[in-house]
Order: structure tokens, then C-alpha cells, then sequence
């Protein structure tokens, strides 16, 4: 597979797949396919710019003519689909983009796969469909152990005496349960890629990652949120009483799966991906607190008034936690990252780029692009 398209890639966790393999690979041709909405930001990628196994094309994942059409061009031989709206509080307030994006135009991208790949003589033979997911299709776990016990694997990610906070993981045969629009939406559309290998034999892998961390993520989500409002000392708005659970991987141990499970993963597998590390929310927003205000110089704590409880998220999943075993024992994947130490690297990053956080919640990445790509 040397023609891929990387969709979503000028998104948070796209751009660094992107980074990934567009220095990894200089034999490959890798194609950014993002529609460029609000979460998408081609300053994100400024460094792989210029490289010349690296292109850009604005295009939305629904429109279907234009993706067979761009198959065609570019004789596409591997897809990695990261393409998606992915904010849940949106996901409540605004459904229907969410069943647009994540659920058309994924059986879009399929359609027009399976219609190109099959005109082919060769059919099927080295393609690969790859969808990425998420850990919330699985819909939440219980707290049976509030105080945390002994958790059953220890990963490089899991931080310092970290806790399970239950007794039951998400494991890749865990059956689908989606709670809100936008997981009921990536639901959805893993069921659709599952469909088109069952039916149609096309090679298709799905993972499912937990929560995300790292640089460019855009700062409507918990973490990067959180070190911006208390860099410049405004409410930090937790819902609820900050009892759930998410699960964190730093980003590039993402990246860095997604580059295995595309070269290495069994076709119609899914695999899911993880660092075994749960955190309640209060508590990783008190070492988050704890660190930006070490970083700025404040005194220990000063930063812990900015504490706002606010009325908890729809139907809010209590706890995230997913059992990567399966992906580390059959490729040999591991996190590289220990979570107190990513966390550092990202405040750090936050605190360093606060130009970028200005221009992707300004729109000045819009018209970053038009001069970019003079259109
Ligand atoms: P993101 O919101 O940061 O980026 C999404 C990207 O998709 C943006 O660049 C956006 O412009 C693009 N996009 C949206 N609608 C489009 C459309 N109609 N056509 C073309 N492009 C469009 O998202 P993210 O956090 O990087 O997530 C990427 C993928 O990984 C998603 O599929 C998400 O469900 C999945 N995922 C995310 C996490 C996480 O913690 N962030 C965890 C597991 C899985
Ligand atoms: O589990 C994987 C998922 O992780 C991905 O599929 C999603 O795309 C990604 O957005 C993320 O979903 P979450 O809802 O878990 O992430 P978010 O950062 O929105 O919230 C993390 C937790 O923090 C969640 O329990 C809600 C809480 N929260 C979030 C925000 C934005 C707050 O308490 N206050 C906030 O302001």
C-alpha cells in the first residue's frame, strides 16, 4: 500500500498519524483529505508542508462523487479514516451533523472504496480500509470500586500507583451499548465497515482508542481546556462531581498503534487500544492545576479555587476503561509515554503555544488556508 488517504488528518489525533507517516514513509504517497471544520486546522502541520509524499486536499467525506472520482486520480490502495465530528457535548446539542459526518460519510468513503477497488484486476488484493473508533460504542462501565483497587495490568502509561476504579474492562468482544448522539453515531458506523467486509469481502480493520491526549488538541475538550482556563485564571467548569472515569493514552502511543494495526493488523479484526490508566476527573484536573501552577511560578494550590462544579453532561458515562491485551500481545504494542510525564510535555506545550490556541479558536486557520492554497 503505498497511496494512502488519511482522512480527518488536519484534525487532533489525524495530524499526528499524518506526521507520523509522512516522515516515516517517504516512499508512500499520503493524502490529508479533511473537510477543515472548526476542529480542523492546517497549522497543525506546518512541518510537513513542503514534503513531497505530502498533500492536502479540502474535500467533505460525504461527498461521494468527489472521493470515488479522487480514488480513481490517485489509484488509492489504503484508507485510514479519522474523519469525524467528535465532541460529545456537541454531539447533544447539535445531532444531525454527527449522523451526517460519522455515519454517511463513512458509508460514503466505503462505497466509493468498494466501487474503485472492485474495478480493479487485482479486486481486493493489498487494500486496507481502516476506521478508527472509539472506546465509547461500548457504553460505560460500572464503579463498583469507587476507592480504586489494584488494577489487573500495569502499561509504561499507567501513572504511579494508579487504580481500576471497577472490575470490568471494555475488551474488544464487550457488546455495542452507545449512549449519546455521537457515540450512537461512531456505533453506527463501525457496524456499516464491519458490514461492507461481511458482505462485500473488503479488507477492513477497526480499532477502538480510548481518551486521547497531546499537543493540538482542540481546546473545547477536558484537557486542554482545563490548563488554558487555568493559565488565565478562569472557572474550570467540572461536571458533576468529577467522579467519572476516562481512561488516557497520549497521543503519538495512538499514532503509533494506528501505523502497526494499518501494516501489521488481521483483516476484519478489531482491536482495541489503551494504557490501562483511569483517572477520576477531579483528580487529574488537580494535577493539572498542580502543574501549570508550578510551571507559572504560582504557590501550590492557587489555582485550586478556579474549581467550578456545574449541572453533569446528559447522560454522562461514568467510566471509560478499555483491556488493550489483545493488541499487545499480538503486535507487540506498548504506550512509551508514562502518564505523569505526558502530562508535563502537554501543559508544557499548551503553556509554549498559546499563539496557536488564539488562532484555532479565532477561525484565523480559515484564512491561514485560503492563502495557503490561494482559493
Ligand atoms: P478532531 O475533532 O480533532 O478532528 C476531526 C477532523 O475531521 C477535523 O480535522 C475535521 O475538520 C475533520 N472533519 C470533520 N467532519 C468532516 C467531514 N464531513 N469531511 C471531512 N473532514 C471532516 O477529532 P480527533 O479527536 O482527532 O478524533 C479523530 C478520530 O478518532 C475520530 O473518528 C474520533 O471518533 C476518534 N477517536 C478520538 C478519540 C479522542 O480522544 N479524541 C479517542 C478515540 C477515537
Ligand atoms: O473515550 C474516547 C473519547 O474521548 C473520544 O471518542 C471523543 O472523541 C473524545 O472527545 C473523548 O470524549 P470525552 O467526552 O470523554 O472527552 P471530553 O474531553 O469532552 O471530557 C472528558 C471528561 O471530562 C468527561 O467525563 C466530561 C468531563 N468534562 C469535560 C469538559 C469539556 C468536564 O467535567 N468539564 C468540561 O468542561
Amino acid at each position: 500500500m503505498k497511496n494512502i488517504v488519511i482522512t480527518g488528518g488536519a484534525g487532533f489525533i489525524g495530524s499526528h498519524v499524518v506526521r507520523l507517516f509522512v516522515n516515516k514513509y517517504p516512499e508512500y504517497n499520503i493524502i490529508n483529505l479533511d473537510k477543515l471544520t472548526y476542529a480542523g486546522n492546517l497549522a497543525n502541520l506546518k512541518d510537513v508542508e513542503g514534503k513531497p509524499n505530502y498533500k492536502f486536499v479540502k474535500m467533505d467525506i460525504c461527498n461521494f462523487e468527489a472521493f470515488y472520482q479522487l480514488m480513481q486520480d490517485e489509484k488509492i490502495d489504503g484508507i485510514i479514516h479519522l474523519a469525524a465530528e467528535s465532541h460529545v457535548d456537541r454531539s447533544i446539542k447539535d445531532p444531525f451533523t454527527f449522523a451526517r459526518t460519522n455515519v454517511m460519510g463513512t458509508l460514503s468513503l466505503l462505497q466509493a472504496a468498494k466501487l474503485y477497488w472492485e474495478s480493479l484486476p487485482e479486486g481486493y488484493e493489498g487494500k486496507r480500509f481502516y476506521h478508527i473508533s472509539t472506546d465509547e460504542v461500548y457504553g460505560a462501565l460500572s464503579m463498583n470500586h469507587p476507592e480504586g483497587i489494584e488494577p489487573p495490568f500495569k502499561t509504561v502509561a499507567s501513572s504511579e500507583g494508579h487504580k481500576a476504579y471497577g472490575d470490568d474492562f471494555f475488551y474488544e468482544t464487550t457488546k455495542y451499548n452507545p449512549h449519546s448522539p455521537y457515540s450512537a453515531a461512531k456505533a453506527s458506523s463501525d457496524h456499516f465497515v464491519r458490514a461492507y467486509h461481511d458482505t462485500y469481502a473488503m479488507p477492513t480493520i477497526v480499532t477502538n482508542c480510548s481518551n486521547n491526549y497531546g499537543p493540538y488538541q482542540f481546546p473545547e475538550k477536558l484537557i486542554p481546556l482545563f490548563i488554558n482556563n487555568i493559565r488565565l485564571g478562569k472557572p474550570l467548569p467540572v461536571y458533576g462531581r468529577g467522579e467519572n472515569v476516562r481512561d488516557w493514552l497520549y497521543v503519538e502511543d495512538h499514532a503509533r498503534a494506528i501505523d502497526l494495526i494499518f501494516h501489521k493488523g488481521r483483516v476484519a479484526e478489531t482491536y482495541n487500544i489503551g494504557g490501562f490508566n483511569e483517572w477520576k476527573n477531579i483528580d487529574l484536573i488537580k494535577v493539572m492545576i498542580k502543574t501549570v501552577d508550578r510551571i507559572l511560578g504560582n504557590p501550590e494550590g492557587h489555582s485550586l479555587g478556579l474549581i467550578t462544579y456545574v449541572t453533569d453532561r446528559l447522560g454522562h458515562d461514568a467510566r471509560y476503561a478499555i483491556d488493550s491485551t489483545k493488541l499487545q500481545r499480538e503486535l507487540g504494542w506498548e504506550p512509551s509515554l508514562q502518564f505523569e510525564e505526558g502530562i508535563e510535555k502537554t501543559v508544557r506545550w499548551y503553556l509554549d503555544n498559546q499563539a496557536w490556541i488564539d488562532s484555532v479558536t479565532s477561525g484565523e486557520y480559515e484564512r491561514y488556508y485560503d492563502e495557503m492554497y490561494n482559493r
